[in-house]
């Protein structure tokens, strides 16, 4: 069965034609990322104002180049939360139009779980239950996965999001957004134990907290004033990803799983995505990661999800 997905959570306008929640026909993203850099973060008043002018489009284009008709579309998996409201709204409000006016039926897909299932198209079946670390930069959570409609919450970030710290971070040395890939790229040439941060602790061991260390370079780049940025994004990176590491295995043993699955948008980060195979190879755990073009918003992600919940969909959603 063909599923066309739609996604316009965030900056992106994304659509994408799966078969059978394995094949990925297309996937088209546009992004308004380059309209939001001067304000220094992501603002909802012209993502969605950018998705209405280009979802049409995108969906078109997402259509012909997987060489299907409308008529061969057999659900379409839309983005129904978390995100920014007036994004989801674009997306909803299509999506439902199609699907009524096609007779198409629909189904609405939670964008975290999106993530955790990007790493999931080229296995086979994963064994579950498993557990799952989604790392975006709206959230930080780790799910324990019994089936893709029964997910449970282990652990939350207790205040900023992983990738959010990352962002703030470039943001204190005085570097553009998104911060993410800018720290990772400094870091290179910095040494990850120059300088000593850490998380701070949580009450429930299995949640995150980032505002301290965010608050921690702050300080420290006052205190220093010859300081390295490079020393600086390495320790903080390291910093940040032993943390996740850390609560990722431990939530692993605690549930007795042999299979962690990471996804969102700072496992675009090549260290962190290292440090966790080779921490797996160590624990006997198998580390499922998301291809390269799948670690950041995307609707292949929806589509290839909403397969596996079919039976829930309805017309007009
Ligand atoms: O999942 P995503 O595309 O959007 C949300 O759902 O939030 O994630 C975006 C986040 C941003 O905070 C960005 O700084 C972070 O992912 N990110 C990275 C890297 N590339 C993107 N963080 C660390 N290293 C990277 N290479
Ligand atoms: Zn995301």
């Amino acid at each position: 069965m063909n599923v066309l997905g739609i996604e316009t959570s965030c900056d992106e306008t994304s659509a994408s034609v799966v078969s059978d929640g394995t094949k990925i026909l297309s996937n088209i993203t546009s992004s308004s990322l380059s309209f939001h850099k001067k304000y220094g973060g992501i603002v909802p008043e012209i993502a969605f104002r950018k998705q209405l002018e280009t979802i049409t489009q995108v969906a078109d284009s997402a259509i012909k180049k997987a060489d299907v008709k409308l008529s061969d579309i057999g659900l379409i998996a839309v983005t129904n939360g978390p995100g920014l409201l007036g994004s989801l709204l674009v997306g909803i409000s299509f999506a439902k139009a199609l699907s009524l006016s096609m007779r198409i039926p629909l189904v609405g897909v939670n964008h975290l779980y999106g993530h955790i299932y990007a790493s999931l198209f080229h296995t086979e079946k994963i064994k579950m239950p498993f557990v799952s670390l989604v790392v975006s930069g709206g959230h930080t959570t780790l799910f324990y996965v019994k089936d893709f409609n029964r997910i449970n919450v282990l652990g939350e970030t207790n205040d900023d999001a992983c990738g959010e710290a990352f962002d703030k971070v470039a943001k204190i040395l005085g570097l553009g957004y998104p911060g993410g890939p800018i720290i990772e790229e400094l870091a290179k040439k910095g040494n990850p134990r120059g300088i000593r941060f850490s998380c701070s602790g949580t009450k429930q061991p299995l949640n995150f907290s980032f505002s301290g260390i965010k608050t921690a370079v702050l300080y420290y780049v006052r205190r220093t004033k010859k300081h390295s940025r490079n020393d600086i994004a390495a320790s903080f990176q390291e910093t940040v990803i032993d943390t996740l590491i850390r609560k990722s295995f431990l939530a692993c043993r605690l549930k007795k799983t042999g299979s962690l699955v990471i996804g969102g948008g700072v496992t675009m980060n090549k260290r962190l995505r290292e440090r966790f195979l080779q921490e797996g190879r160590f624990n006997r755990i198998k580390v499922y990661s998301p291809d390269k073009d799948l670690s950041l918003d995307n609707a292949a992600m929806i589509a290839g999800l909403g397969f596996h919940l079919r039976g829930r969909e309805r017309l007009g959603g």
